[in-house]
Formats: C-alpha cells, sequence, structure tokens
C-alpha cells in the first residue's frame, strides 16, 4: 500500500519530540540527524531507526522531503549567561539552509530560543531560504498557550513555498505542577524515570527554608550562613536558582540542567527535593510510556532540550494545513 503521508526530515533530532509531535498528526518521519549517541538511541527507542548519529554538517542530504524540522543548538543565542556572536554552533543553523537546497521541502521549519531572531546567524538563515525561493516568516510562542503547563517562549521560524503559517489559535489545557503530575506516585521511586538525586547535606538545609515560590533569597534573609559566599556577589533579583516550585501555577522554563537546584525554579512544590525526570516530563507533556536512555544528567538534557509535545503538535497541525 502506498504511504501518503507527508514526509520530514529532522536535523539536530536530539531524543525525538520534535520528530514524535509531527508524527503524532500524521507526518512520517524518514529521516533525523543527531549528533549525540545517547540522545539517538532514545530516539530510536521510541521512533525508529531512522535516525542517524552523525554531524549534520558531514552528512550529504540525499533526496527529497515534505518538510524539514531542526532544532539547531542554542547556547550561543540564549539569553541566559554570556550570549556568544563567536559561539561556533551558532553557525550550525546554517546547515538548514544546505539541506533545503538539496532536499526542496514545501517547507522548513526552525525551533529555537526566542533571542535566535535577533542574531547575525537568523538574519542569514533568512537571506539564504529566501534565495532558494521560500517566503520567510518567524513567530514566538510560549508553550503554556498550548497545552504545557510550563512558560517556554520559543521561536518557531518558517519558511514556506505553499503559503504562510497563520499563528495558532491558543488552548491552555493544562495549567499547574498539580495538574501536570495527576496520578504520579508523589515519593520519587525511581520507576519508569521518577527518579531524583538525594540532596546534599546543605542543600536539604536550604530546601527547609525556601518556601513555594522563593527562591535562593529566602536563604540569603533567613539563614545567611547556608548562603554560597558567592551568593552576595551578584544581583540576586533576577534569578529562579534555588527556586520553589508551586502546585497550582505552571513551572518556568525546564532547561538543560533541571536537576540542579542552582540552575533554575527546579525544587519540588512541597518535598526538599528537586524534581525527578518523570515530573519534568509530565510537566514538558512527554508521555509516560516514553523511554529514556542514558544517565540522570543526559536523559535531563534530552527533555530540557525537547520542543513539547503539546507545542510540537500545534505546529505540526499548523504546516498541516498547507500541504
Ligand atoms: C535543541 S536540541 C533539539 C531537540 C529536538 N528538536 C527535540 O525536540 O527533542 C539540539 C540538538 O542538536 C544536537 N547537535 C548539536 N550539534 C550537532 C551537530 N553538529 N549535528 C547534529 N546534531 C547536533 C545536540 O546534541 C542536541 O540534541
Amino acid at each position: 500500500m502506498i504511504d501518503s503521508r507527508p514526509t520530514v526530515v529532522d536535523l539536530f533530532a536530539g531524543a525525538g519530540l520534535f520528530s514524535y509531535s509531527f508524527k503524532q498528526v500524521g507526518f512520517r518521519v524518514t529521516q533525523a540527524i543527531e549528533i549525540d549517541a545517547i540522545a539517538a538511541a532514545t530516539y530510536a527507542n521510541n521512533l525508529g531507526d531512522h535516525v542517524v548519529a552523525a554531524d549534520v554538517s558531514r552528512v550529504k542530504p540525499n533526496g527529497h522531503c515534505d518538510v524539514i524540522i531542526a532544532g539547531p543548538p542554542c547556547q550561543g543565542f540564549s539569553t541566559l549567561g554570556a550570549r556568544r556572536a563567536d559561539d561556533p554552533r551558532n553557525s550550525l543553523c546554517l546547515e538548514v539552509v544546505r539541506w533545503a537546497r538539496t532536499m526542496q521541502p514545501k517547507v522548513v521549519v526552525i525551533e529555537n530560543v526566542a533571542a535566535f531572531l535577533e542574531s547575525d546567524e537568523w538574519q542569514g538563515v533568512r537571506r539564504g531560504l529566501r534565495r532558494l525561493g521560500y517566503e520567510v516568516e518567524a513567530i514566538i510562542l510560549d508553550a503554556f498557550d498550548y497545552g504545557v503547563p510550563q512558560r517556554r517562549r520559543r521561536s518557531f521560524t518558517f519558511a514556506s513555498r505553499v503559503g504562510m503559517v497563520t499563528a495558532p489559535r491558543q488552548r491552555r489545557s493544562l495549567r499547574s505542577v498539580r495538574e501536570a503530575w495527576e496520578g504520579l506516585p508523589s515519593e520519587a521511586d525511581g520507576r519508569n524515570d521518577h527518579y531524583a538525586p538525594t540532596p546534599s547535606r546543605i542543600a536539604l538545609e536550604r530546601m527547609q527554608i525556601i518556601p513555594p515560590g522563593g527562591d535562593k533569597r529566602d536563604v540569603m534573609r533567613r539563614a545567611p550562613h547556608l548562603a554560597a559566599p558567592s551568593w552576595w556577589n551578584v544581583s540576586s533579583e533576577v534569578t529562579d536558582a534555588w527556586g520553589r516550585m508551586e502546585w497550582d501555577q505552571p513551572c518556568n522554563t525546564l532547561r538543560t540542567a533541571l536537576q540542579n537546584a542552582s540552575k533554575g525554579r527546579y525544587i519540588h512544590p512541597e518535598q526538599h527535593r528537586v524534581i525527578s525526570l518523570r515530573e519534568a516530563a509530565r510537566l514538558h507533556t512527554i508521555p509516560d510510556s516514553w523511554v529514556f536512555t542514558g544517565l540522570p544528567t543526559q536523559i535531563a538534557r534530552q527533555i530540557g532540550n525537547s520542543v513539547p509535545p503539546s507545542l510540537g503538535r500545534t505546529v505540526a497541525r499548523a504546516v498541516k494545513r498547507l500541504l
């Protein structure tokens, strides 16, 4: 029987959550490329062996597809930490233009942090795709507006030869940490990646002081002897570090170090531990049936890097309407 589903190639595929989103709304992913062998193993376990563990820039594109989706590395564009115009990873996004030249997709979708749109590289990608005859537009979507109980603003750049994607209608279905974790055992029992590291003694003492919605500033105020010396040197006004989640709010953006309390608002709403990997997956709308490969830090990276499927499906449906 002929498979009439539109075809997708996924570049910088990670653990495969953007691919999964497209698959769920009726696309067929024929090829995926991911440099990290462990993330590629998660991809293969869940979606099939069309994934290749390789450097996108060293693979020769071959054949045609209807859609290219890509999530190039975003460290160089992120507004967190040093934003490095000379980060060699930034130029990887131009690989998408090279692939589009050969594969001739009808639509290209590039997902990245919002700040990507302010970079020279984004201008370069836009120029390159326009030269190939594409109309190019970008939008910023917050995952929370599309069924994800997480505040997560991401840019989506669309290049199309078949008309422009219209901004999807908002649909806030899951709104809070409480809703996301419904039915999950409250203790992180280690089963099905419901695993959280045991905090060190000082981490535990700090967590005991931080209320829901609070962060390291509560420690500095109420138990200064537990504050790290470095906390006093930098402005503590605009940080989520040692933040504790709140039951009835969405969580803040989950990043790659989502089990490191010093890197964000990752402490459980009432227990004195960071969130488990499965809790993080739930906050990302990744199904419980998704099997991860790797050490906890590698799994955390796969989750923090990924497109939450509920948002991914919204984007995939918008693309499908054009085909
Ligand atoms: C933001 S993540 C993409 C996540 C993916 N879209 C998802 O939804 O799961 C970027 C990925 O690019 C991979 N990567 C970085 N450099 C690469 C390269 N040169 N070739 C292939 N993959 C690369 C990283 O290992 C990382 O998994």
